[in-house]
C-alpha cells in the first residue's frame, strides 16, 4: 500500500512536469503574464526550461509552419507558430500570397514600398495563426552564384540594412514578430551547414555584419536567426562575442536568437553564447542542455537569461494575446499590394526605342517556358504555396494582348510531355525535397520562327532559372545561358528584326546571369527578378507603358564572373546535400579541407561588388544602381553641409521627359585618406522620389549622421577621418550628376567598449 501511495506521488510529479517540488507546489497555479516572468521562471522545472529552449519538431506545427516553440500548458505558455519566409508565409497547410523575392524588392529602393509589404505580410501571418515570420533574409551577395542570393537583398550593406529595417517594421507593426536571417556570413550554400568563413573583423564589421547592425539598431526585430556556418572557425551559433558581446552589449538587441534549423553542433554552447532557441529542436539537445546544467558546466542562470527571452516574446505574441486582426487584409488587397512592389522593382536594362510597345502592337509571339511558367519565387524554404501565379502569357492575355497560339501550343505541350516524364522517374532525396526543376529551353526551329514573324507584330523571350536552398548555382547552363538560350536569342532578334518588329527578353531570375555577350541582340531586356505570383500581369505593364519601370540594380552585373574579386574564393564545383550534416550530425574533423567547401578565404576583404569594381577600374555590363526608365530626370541645385554632427545632402530632382516616373536617387561618398585603404566611393543614402509627373520636381534630402561615414580599425573601433569628404548624387554608382566637396569634418573616434553598457 505505502509503496502505490509512493509510486503515485512519483508518477503525479514527473506528471506535473519534473522532478522539482516547485513544480506541484506552491506555484502550481502559476501562469503566465506580460509581468510576472520571475515568478513563471521560478516556478519551471528544470525539464521544463529546457522544454521551452528547444523547439517543439519539424513537425510540431499545427498549421504547416517550420517550427513552434514548446507550449507548457499548466503555466499558461502556449506554443509560438514559426513559419518561413522572406517571400510569404511558407504554410504546407493553406495557399498564401507570394510576394516578390528580395531582390526584387530591393531593386525598388524604396523603404516605405517594402514596409507595406511587410505590414501585409504580417497581417497574413495574424490571420493564419503565426506568431514569428522567419524573414528578412538579409546575408550578402557576395557572389552571383550564391544559391540563395534571391532571398537576399543586395551586394551592399546600407542597402540591404535599410531593406530589411523596412520589413521588420512593416511586419511588427501587425503583432507579428519578424526574423532577421542568417546572422551571418551564409553567403554559400555549399556545405553550408559546416562551412568555415574566414574573414577579417573589418571585413566582417563593414560588410557582412553591418546590414545586420542597421537592421538592429533600426527596426529592433524580435528574433535573429544564426547561420550554420562557422566563422573563424565558431559555428555562429555557439559563439558568444557575436551573439553576447557585438550583439546585446553593443547593438543593444533584447529579443530572442534562435538557431536555423539543425544549426550547430554543441547545444549547452548554443545557450552559453546567448543563441536561445535551438529549432526546430531535438531529444538529444535536451539532454545534452539538461547534463551540462546538472554539471554545472552551464550555469542555471544562463538558462534562465534564455528562458526569460522567450517567454518576453511568447507574452507579447499574437497566440498569447489572442490577438486577432481587426480587418485582414484580403487576397485581393495582399495581391495589389505584391503587384505594387513587382511593379516598383523590376529593372529595365536595354531599351532601344522598343518600350513602351507601340499602341498598334497586339500580336506577340511568346517564347521560353517561362513564358508560359512564371518562376515567381526560389525553391526550399524560401517558397511559398500561393493559390495562383500569373505567367507573362497570363499577364498579356488580362491586358489585352494576342499571344500566338501556335507557339503557345507548341510549348504547353513540350512542358506537359517534361512533367508526365518527370512523375515516372526515380527521384534523389534532394530532387524530392527541391522539386521539379524548369524544363530545358527547346529552340521551335528557324521555320516555325519566321512563321510566327510574320503572323506577330513582337516577340517575347522569358528565360527562367529555378534557384534556391542547398546548392549554390552553376557556371555552364546557368549564369551562362545554354546553347539552345543563345540560339533562340539570335534566330528570333534576328527574323523579327527583319521584318521591323521588336523582340524583348525577359530575365525571370533570382540573381545575375551573364549579358554581355548577347545584349546587344534583342531591342530591350527586362530583369523581371523572381516577382512573386503578379509577375506576368506586371510585365504586361511596363510592355504597355502602364507601368514606367524604376527598379534599379541591387547589385552588379559584371563583364565576365572572373572579374569578382570573391570569384577566387567560391566553391564552383558541384558537392553533394550532406542530409546527414544538415540534420545536425556531429561533425569530424576531414583529413584534409577542401577550399572553398570546408573553408572560404574572404580574401578580398570589404571590396566586394562595386567597392570591388571601382577600385580595380574593372568595365561593367551594368553597374550597381543602374536602371532605365521611359523618362529622364535632371539632378539639380545640390547643397551640402554639416549640422549638428550631421551631413545633410540635398538636391532637385526634376522629370525632364513626357512620362510620369519615379528616379532612385543614390548618394554615395568619397573619403579622405586615412587610418585604414578606403574604397573609392561606398553608398551613405538613398531616397525612391514619389512618382513625378513631367516637369514635376522634388526635393531630395538625406541625413547623414557623422558616424555614418565611419570605417572599422581593428583595435581601434569605428573612426572617421578628418578632412574634406566628397558627396556624389548619381542617378547609379557609375552615373553621378551633382558632385560636392565638404572640407572640415572632424575626426571621430567611436571605441567598441564606449557603446557596452
Ligand atoms: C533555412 C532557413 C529557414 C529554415 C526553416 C533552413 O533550412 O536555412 O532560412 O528559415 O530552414 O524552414
Amino acid at each position: 500500500m505505502v509503496m502505490k501511495q509512493i509510486a503515485i506521488l512519483i508518477l503525479t510529479g514527473l506528471f506535473l512536469g519534473g522532478c522539482s517540488p516547485k513544480a506541484s507546489g506552491q506555484y502550481e497555479t502559476v501562469k503566465l503574464q506580460k509581468d510576472n516572468l520571475e515568478q513563471v521562471i521560478e516556478a519551471m522545472t528544470l525539464q521544463e526550461k529546457v522544454s521551452l529552449v528547444v523547439g517543439g519538431g519539424m513537425t510540431g506545427s499545427s498549421i504547416g509552419a517550420a517550427g513552434i516553440t514548446q507550449p507548457i500548458p499548466r503555466l499558461g505558455i502556449p506554443a509560438l507558430e514559426l513559419s518561413d519566409g522572406p517571400a510569404g508565409l511558407r504554410l504546407r497547410s493553406t495557399a498564401t500570397t507570394w510576394f516578390p523575392s528580395a531582390s526584387l524588392l530591393a531593386s525598388t529602393w524604396d523603404t516605405s514600398l517594402v514596409r507595406e509589404v511587410g505590414k501585409a505580410m504580417g497581417a497574413e501571418a495574424l490571420a493564419q495563426g503565426v506568431d514569428v515570420i522567419l524573414g528578412p533574409a538579409m546575408n550578402i551577395h557576395r557572389h552571383p552564384l550564391c544559391g540563395r542570393n534571391f532571398e537576399y537583398y543586395s551586394e551592399d550593406p546600407l542597402l540591404s540594412g535599410k531593406m530589411a529595417s523596412a520589413m521588420v517594421l512593416g511586419i511588427q507593426e501587425t503583432g507579428t514578430g519578424a526574423c532577421l536571417k542568417h546572422f551571418a556570413a551564409n553567403n554559400q550554400e555549399t556545405n553550408r551547414n559546416n562551412n568555415n568563413v574566414i574573414a577579417d573583423e573589418r571585413t566582417l564589421r563593414e560588410i557582412y555584419y553591418r546590414g545586420f547592425e542597421i537592421a538592429v539598431k533600426e527596426s529592433s526585430p524580435k528574433t535573429i536567426m544564426t547561420s550554420y556556418n562557422r566563422i573563424n572557425g565558431i559555428y555562429t551559433s555557439e559563439d558568444k562575442n557575436l551573439l553576447t558581446d557585438i550583439l546585446r552589449y553593443e547593438w543593444k538587441f533584447d529579443g530572442v536568437v534562435m538557431t536555423d534549423w539543425f544549426g550547430g553542433q554543441d547545444a549547452a554552447a548554443q545557450i552559453s553564447a546567448g543563441n536561445d532557441l535551438l529549432e526546430p529542436g531535438k531529444r538529444r539537445q535536451r539532454r545534452a542542455i539538461i547534463k551540462a546544467v546538472k554539471n554545472g558546466t552551464l550555469p542555471e542562470r544562463t538558462l534562465n537569461t534564455s528562458v526569460r527571452r522567450i517567454l518576453k516574446l511568447v507574452s507579447n505574441s499574437p497566440s498569447f494575446t489572442k490577438q486577432a486582426q481587426d480587418q485582414p487584409l484580403t487576397e485581393t488587397e495582399n495581391a495589389a499590394i505584391a503587384r505594387k512592389a513587382a511593379a516598383r522593382g523590376m529593372v529595365l536594362l536595354e531599351n532601344r526605342n522598343a518600350l513602351p510597345l507601340n499602341d498598334t502592337i497586339q500580336r506577340i509571339a511568346l517564347f521560353g517556358v517561362s513564358s508560359y511558367r512564371l518562376v515567381a519565387g526560389g525553391v526550399g524554404s524560401g517558397e511559398v504555396y500561393a493559390a495562383q501565379t500569373f505567367s507573362p502569357t497570363q499577364g498579356l492575355e488580362e491586358a489585352g494582348y494576342l499571344p500566338d497560339r501556335e507557339i503557345m501550343k507548341r510549348y504547353e505541350s513540350y512542358i506537359d510531355s517534361v512533367n508526365r516524364a518527370y512523375k515516372r522517374k526515380w527521384k534523389s532525396i534532394t530532387q524530392r525535397i527541391l522539386g521539379q526543376g524548369l524544363p530545358a529551353e527547346i529552340n521551335p526551329g528557324r521555320e516555325t520562327i519566321a512563321l510566327a514573324a510574320d503572323r506577330n507584330q513582337a516577340a517575347l523571350i522569358t528565360l527562367g532559372r529555378r534557384t534556391g536552398e542547398f546548392s549554390d548555382r552553376k557556371i555552364e547552363e546557368d549564369y551562362l545561358f545554354t546553347a539552345t538560350e543563345k540560339e533562340l536569342i539570335e534566330d528570333i532578334s534576328r527574323a523579327f528584326q527583319d521584318a521591323g518588329k521588336p523582340v524583348i527578353v525577359v530575365l525571370n531570375v533570382g540573381g545575375v546571369i551573364e549579358t554581355a555577350s548577347w545584349s546587344d541582340q534583342p531591342d530591350a531586356i527586362i530583369l523581371a527578378w523572381m516577382p512573386g505570383q503578379e509577375g506576368g500581369r506586371v510585365l504586361a505593364g511596363i510592355l504597355s507603358g502602364k507601368v514606367n519601370p524604376s527598379g534599379k540594380l541591387p547589385v552588379t552585373i559584371p563583364m565576365r564572373l572572373e572579374d569578382h574579386a570573391s570569384h577566387r574564393n567560391f566553391p564552383l564545383e558541384e558537392v553533394p546535400v550532406n542530409w546527414l550534416s544538415f540534420l545536425g550530425k556531429k561533425r569530424t574533423e576531414p583529413e584534409t579541407e577542401r577550399p572553398n567547401v570546408d573553408f572560404t578565404q574572404y580574401n578580398e576583404g570589404i571590396y566586394v561588388g562595386y567597392r570591388d569594381f571601382d577600385k580595380n577600374g574593372k568595365n561593367v555590363a551594368y553597374p550597381f544602381g543602374y536602371g532605365l526608365s521611359y523618362t529622364d530626370f535632371r539632378y539639380s541645385n545640390a547643397v551640402v553641409h554639416l549640422e549638428n554632427q550631421k551631413v545633410i545632402v540635398s538636391c532637385l530632382v526634376t522629370n525632364t521627359g513626357e512620362r510620369a516616373g519615379r528616379e532612385v536617387v543614390q548618394v554615395y561618398v568619397s573619403a579622405p585618406e586615412g587610418k585604414v585603404d578606403k574604397p573609392v566611393q561606398e553608398l551613405k543614402g538613398f531616397v525612391a522620389t514619389s512618382q513625378l509627373e513631367p516637369g514635376g520636381s522634388q526635393e531630395i534630402r538625406v541625413i547623414l549622421p557623422l558616424e555614418s561615414l565611419a570605417s572599422f580599425v581593428t583595435g581601434t573601433g569605428w573612426v572617421v577621418d578628418p578632412g574634406e569628404y566628397t558627396f556624389r548624387i548619381g542617378s547609379s554608382s557609375r552615373d553621378i550628376r551633382q558632385e560636392i566637396r565638404l572640407p572640415g569634418i572632424p575626426e571621430l573616434i567611436l571605441p567598441l567598449h564606449a557603446r557596452l553598457p
